[in-house]
C-alpha cells in the first residue's frame, strides 16, 4: 500500500520539484493549490515528467470545507506544507494578508489533519528565521528572530508545530529551514517563474540573460565580504526536493520531530553568481552597483551537518549546475509558464 502524501501549494516552485522526487521515491502524491502564486500549466509539465498519475485538487488551505473534502477523498498519511506567500518586501506592506494566509492556512491544515487522524507534517520554513546572523555558519541552535512579517510567519509556524507536539506527542513535525533555493529541473520543463519583477537574485539574473531585463541592480558592494557584495548559501531546488523526501522518510521511520537546515554550507557572493551564470549561459549579465536593499544581511550560510547526521541527506549539485539548469529552463521558457 503506497503512503499517500498531500502537498499544499503543490504547483509552486519548490513543491512541484518535490512532487516529482516523492513519486520517484515511491509515495503516492496528491497536490492542492489555489493558483494564487503559480500556474495551472505546471500540472501539464508535471504530467510529462512524472512516473505516476498526477492527482490534483484545486483549493485554498484556508478553506476548511474544501480541505475536509480533500482529506475525506484521499486520506493522506502525511502533509508537506508549502502553501504560503513568500515575498519579504510584500509582507511588510501587507502584513494581514501574510498572517491570514501563512498562519491561517497552517492552522487550518493542522486542524483538518487532526480531524482526520493525520499527524505527520513537513513544514517549509526558511533561514530567514535566523534574522541577522551573529555567527556563521548557522547551526539550528542559533538565535532566531523575525525581521519582517514573512519571517515572523515562518518563526511562528515553527512555534505552532512545536506547541501541537507538546499537546499531543503523537504528532511528528519536520521543520526544514531552506537557505536560498535556485535552479530548475534538469529537463528544463519546470522552474522558478516569479510573477512581476523577481525579488530574488537568480531569477532576476536569468531574465537579464534571456533579454527580458536590461541589467541587474547589485544591492550594495560595501558589505564586509570578499568582494563587498552579499553572500548567500544557494541550494539547487532538486537537492532541496530530496531533502523533503529524506525528512518524510525520517518521520515515518522514527518517533519525534526535528528542525534542520537545508543548505550546502557554501556561500557565494552576488558577483560569484553573476560570473557563474555568464559561464553557464554564454550571455553577458550587465549590472550596476546601487544602494543596499533595506533588511539585507551581509552574509548567510548554513552548517548542514545536522541534516546529514539525522537524514543522511546532503546537497550534491554545485553552483555551475544550478546556473546551467536555471538557464535551460529560462531560455526554453522565456516567458515562464505563460
Ligand atoms: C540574494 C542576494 C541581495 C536581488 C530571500 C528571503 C528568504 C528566501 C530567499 C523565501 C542578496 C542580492 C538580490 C537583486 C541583488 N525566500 N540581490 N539584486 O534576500 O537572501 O533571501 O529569498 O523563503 O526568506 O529573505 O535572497 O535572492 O533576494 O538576495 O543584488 O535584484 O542577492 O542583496 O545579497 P535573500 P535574494
Amino acid at each position: 500500500m503506497m503512503t499517500v502524501v498531500l502537498l499544499t501549494g503543490a504547483t509552486g516552485y519548490i513543491a512541484s520539484h518535490t512532487w516529482l522526487a516523492l513519486q520517484h521515491a515511491g509515495f503516492r502524491v496528491v497536490g492542492i493549490d489555489n493558483f494564487s502564486n503559480s500556474s495551472p500549466k505546471v500540472l501539464e509539465r508535471l504530467a510529462e515528467l512524472a512516473p505516476a498519475a498526477i492527482e490534483f485538487e484545486t483549493g485554498d488551505v484556508c478553506d476548511s470545507a474544501r480541505m475536509n473534502e480533500v482529506f475525506d477523498r484521499h486520506r493522506p498519511a502525511a502533509v508537506v506544507h508549502f502553501a504560503a506567500f513568500k515575498a519579504v518586501g510584500e509582507s511588510v506592506n501587507q502584513p494581514l494578508a501574510y498572517y491570514r494566509n501563512n498562519l491561517g492556512g497552517l492552522v487550518n491544515t493542522c486542524e483538518t489533519m487532526k480531524r482526520h487522524g493525520c499527524s505527520r507534517i513537513v513544514f517549509s520554513s526558511s533561514a530567514t528565521v535566523y534574522g541577522a546572523p551573529e555567527q556563521l555558519p548557522l547551526r539550528e541552535d542559533a538565535a532566531t528572530s523575525a525581521t519582517n512579517p514573512y519571517g515572523a510567519t515562518k518563526l511562528m509556524g515553527e512555534q505552532i508545530l512545536r506547541d501541537i507536539g507538546v499537546a499531543d506527542p503523537s504528532w511528528q513535525t519536520a521543520c526544514l529551514r531552506y537557505f536560498n533555493p535556485v535552479g530548475a529541473h534538469e529537463s528544463g520543463r519546470i522552474g522558478e517563474d516569479p510573477r512581476g519583477t523577481p525579488n530574488n537574485l537568480m531569477p532576476y539574473v536569468a531574465q537579464v540573460a534571456v533579454g527580458r531585463r536590461a541589467k541587474l541592480s547589485v544591492f550594495g558592494d560595501d558589505y564586509p565580504t570578499p568582494d563587498g557584495t552579499g553572500v548567500r548559501d544557494y541550494i539547487h531546488v532538486t537537492d532541496l526536493a530530496e531533502g523533503h523526501v529524506a525528512a518524510l522518510r525520517w518521520l515515518l521511520d522514527n518517533a519525534g520531530s526535528l528542525t534542520v537546515n537545508l543548505g550546502t554550507g557554501q556561500g557565494y557572493s552576488v558577483l560569484d553568481l553573476v560570473r557563474a551564470y555568464e559561464a553557464a549561459s554564454g550571455r553577458s549579465i550587465p549590472y550596476e552597483i546601487v544602494a543596499r536593499r533595506a533588511g539585507d544581511v551581509a552574509a548567510c550560510w548554513a552548517d548542514p551537518a545536522l541534516a546529514r547526521e539525522l537524514l543522511g541527506w546532503e546537497a550534491k549539485l554545485n553552483l555551475a549546475r544550478m546556473c546551467e539548469d536555471s538557464w535551460r529552463w529560462q531560455h526554453t521558457n522565456p516567458q515562464g509558464f505563460n
